[in-house]
């Protein structure tokens, strides 16, 4: 355990907090803001890092992440279709993953809070958060400034919003199966075929039961 401590320290020393600067700057204010909110709260984590006291407030930096990514992510993608970024749905897929990987971070910290690494989650965090400004919504910025001739207006079509409500024991089971179906994920094509298959067989359950009630 000592070791374990010493070990956490050293790789801490040698870690480079990210910290918002104007080379992060989008130009539009709702955008910068959200980021300068997820690079505050990377800080918090490591704060608490520093004091030792993280595990017990893992689950509030969970619980930010997420209003973060709801609030932050659909802001930026109606952004994006409003702007016609042709590559509004591999950005949203982006979106998606990190999601995903909160919810597991979730699922895991109630398996057990100990077992969570908060070093490695700061540095997960920080490398996303820096690598997702810099490489892709800098990608989208200027068709959000009409620089871009090649913008595709027809961008909302090809997006369909569902609001659902389920049962509670579900949803994480539904989460997981929106997360492969809309990922490229290999198994995304067989959970799709499985899916058209179900169909087709509900079709002829269908068919049979009114084969039943209307033929000879
Ligand atoms: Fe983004």
């Amino acid at each position: 355990m000592e070791f374990e401590r010493s070990d956490l320290d050293k790789q801490l020393e040698n870690f480079d907090c990210p910290v918002w600067s104007e080379d992060y700057a989008t130009g539009f204010k709702a955008i910068d803001d959200d980021h300068k909110d997820l690079f505050k709260e990377i800080g918090i984590l490591k704060n608490l890092i520093d004091q030792h006291d993280s595990t017990d407030h893992i689950e509030q930096v969970i619980s930010s992440l997420e209003n973060y990514t709801v609030e932050h992510f659909s802001r930026e993608e109606a952004f994006m279709i409003g702007a016609g970024y042709p590559e509004t749905i591999d950005h949203m897929k982006k979106h998606r993953a990190l999601t995903h990987k909160i919810d597991c971070l979730r699922i895991l910290y109630h398996e057990s809070p100990e077992q969570i690494d908060t070093y490695k989650l700061l540095k997960f965090l920080s490398q996303w958060l820096v690598n997702h400004i810099v490489k892709d919504d800098m990608n989208y910025i200027p068709y959000l400034k009409g620089e871009q001739d090649d913008a595709d207006h027809d961008i909302a079509d090809s997006l369909q919003e569902i609001s659902v409500s389920l049962p509670r024991d579900k949803s994480d089971l539904i989460k997981k199966f929106i997360h492969i179906a809309t990922s490229d994920h290999p198994a995304a094509k067989k959970l799709t075929s499985a899916i058209e298959l179900f169909e087709i067989k509900l079709d002829e359950r269908e068919l049979e039961a009114a084969r039943k009630d209307f033929c000879k």
